[in-house]
């Protein structure tokens, strides 16, 4: 028993040190029944009050006038949303003036009305207070860093005590939203961002990436995921957009947006490589462009820059598209008109012929039906279709030009009568300027042709009956045996 008294003088007046005098003087002043707290605080066993009790017998005598104290409240769990006061409750009995300690996780925070160092670690801790009214730790304005184990401790020779938990709930905050390079980044380069959140329980974090392709959700295949950061190593042109850093927890959600630009170098897209026009004929040659930052676009005339100047050519231009309006006046407006974009990370062009020659454009081939368009502000003169079998021998076909209403001609030729064989088709149309390019080759094989196919029957209820080729079959197998050549 001695033993124990001994080692719990020596705890009391370790933590004793940590003490103003003064304080701990009044506490002594005020608790003259709690003899044996007294005493060991002070370190002083030559006061009146602790020569008399050991004259009187020392503990058993001494417990005999006060009886221990108890806590009357139970342990509670405390659920609190930011910013709310709570008071944590420590009822005592008898309450003959017991000196309380409060902590948190461990930490001593106060003796009474009495602070101790580790107070001052909690943010503003002037938020903590317990009233010398009762026994109770106020803690106002309450922030989520405040949850945690709080413990009410009555300093007696046999202490007491219960344990409270607090639980701060706040609903998801996004302190920041940030981007490597403020945004810009340069393709090939890494990007890395970070959304800063705050909130209890801790939110969890989903990112996302809104541009022409749709809002999509980051996988694990897109980017290197931590708690809060999401890092897109080697980035592409297709990975800029909007990006968003969406938080939620029970209790809430909320989303934050950050614009990502990846720095590439322009590319260029004409609408059509060669225009057909006449004189006096207005051609629209239309070019569209891509690149970070936002292409220049210039326009060149056979290798010349064409200034705002000339009438015949008017330039405009919409955000990431811009037209070449010719007018053409003489022979010599015709010609190859460039488009070039140019950024601080290069430049890229691609050019369109405005020529007077007819122009064919849309061949196709649907069975042994092959279709195309001309184009030509002079009335055609010719239409003609060359088949060009292995050996080099070509043969032409005649085709009439149809009628039209405008300068675009609708033409529809149906091949047959003709040998087996693999053949290249090209068409072709003459106005009176010029003979227009020929069409791109379409390769036709007419090898298998005429056998009879074999085909599983429905129409005659028997699965192995053998159909003659009929011309329905035959335009199934030339879809199968025709091979477009670009
Ligand atoms: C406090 O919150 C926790 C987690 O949000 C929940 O499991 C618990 O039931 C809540 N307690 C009370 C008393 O509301
Ligand atoms: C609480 O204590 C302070 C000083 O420590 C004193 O000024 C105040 O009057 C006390 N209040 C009550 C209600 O005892
Ligand atoms: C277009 O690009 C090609 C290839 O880079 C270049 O040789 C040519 O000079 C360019 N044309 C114009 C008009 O800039
Ligand atoms: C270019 O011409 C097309 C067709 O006339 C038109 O739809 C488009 O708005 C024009 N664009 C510009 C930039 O002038």
């Amino acid at each position: 028993m001695e033993l124990r008294r001994i080692s719990l003088y020596l705890a009391l007046f370790a933590m004793a040190v940590c003490l103003q005098c003064s304080d701990a003087h009044t506490m002594r002043r005020r608790g003259t029944d709690d003899a044996d707290y007294d005493d060991a605080l002070m370190g002083d066993e030559a006061t009146d009050d602790e020569t008399q009790n050991d004259a009187d017998g020392g503990n058993e005598a001494e417990e005999e006038d006060t009886p221990p104290e108890t806590i009357v409240t139970l342990p509670t769990s405390y659920n609190v949303t930011v910013g709310r006061t709570i008071r944590l409750e420590c009822k005592v009995s008898p309450n003959n003036g017991p000196v309380i300690e409060w902590h948190k996780n461990g930490h001593r925070l106060f003796m009474g009305g009495v602070k101790y160092p580790d107070l001052e670690k909690i943010e503003n801790s002037e938020r903590l207070t317990v009233t010398n009214t009762s026994h109770d730790l106020f803690i106002a304005d309450v922030r989520a860093s405040d949850s945690g184990t709080y413990r009410c401790q009555v300093m007696q020779f046999e202490p007491v005590m219960i344990e409270h938990q607090v639980s701060v709930q706040e609903a998801p905050r996004i302190i920041r939203f940030t981007a490597s390079d403020d945004g810009t980044v340069v393709e090939g380069s890494d990007l890395l961002l970070t959304c800063d959140v705050a909130g209890s329980p801790p939110p969890q974090i989903i990112w996302s990436r809104e541009n022409s392709a749709g809002n999509v959700r980051l996988q694990e295949s897109d980017a290197v995921f931590t708690l809060n950061t999401a890092f897109i190593k080697n980035i592409h042109r297709d990975q800029a957009g909007k990006y968003y850093c969406y938080v939620f927890n029970g209790l809430g959600n909320t989303q934050a947006e950050r614009t990502v630009k990846v720095l590439h170098k322009p590319h260029v897209q004409v609408h059509k490589t060669v225009v057909n026009s006449a004189l006096g004929v207005e051609a629209i040659l239309q070019c569209s462009t891509h690149g970070e930052p936002e292409p220049a676009i210039t326009w060149y005339k056979d290798g010349f820059i064409i200034d705002g100047a000339s009438t015949q050519f008017v330039i405009t231009r919409e955000g990431l598209h811009s037209n070449l309006t010719v007018t053409p006046k003489e022979d010599q407006d015709f010609g190859t008109f460039t488009c070039e974009a140019r950024n601080s990370h290069g430049k890229h062009n691609k050019s369109i012929e405005l020529v007077q020659r007819p122009v064919v454009e849309g061949v196709e081939l649907e069975g042994n039906k092959l279709s195309w368009r001309v184009h030509s502000h002079q009335p055609l003169q010719q239409l003609e279709l060359q088949l060009r079998d292995t050996e080099g021998t070509v043969t032409t076909v005649n085709v009439p030009v149809p009628e039209t209403k405008g300068h675009e001609y609708e033409v529809i030729y149906v091949l047959d009568n003709v040998n087996p064989g693999k053949y290249e088709v090209v068409v072709k149309a003459k106005n009176n300027k010029d003979w227009s390019r020929e069409s791109e080759p379409i390769v036709v094989d007419y090898e298998a042709m005429p056998m009879p196919i074999q085909t599983a029957s429905v129409y005659h209820g028997n699965a192995h009956s053998i159909r003659p080729a009929s011309s329905v079959v035959l335009s199934t197998v030339f879809m199968y045996l025709l091979v477009r050549m670009f």
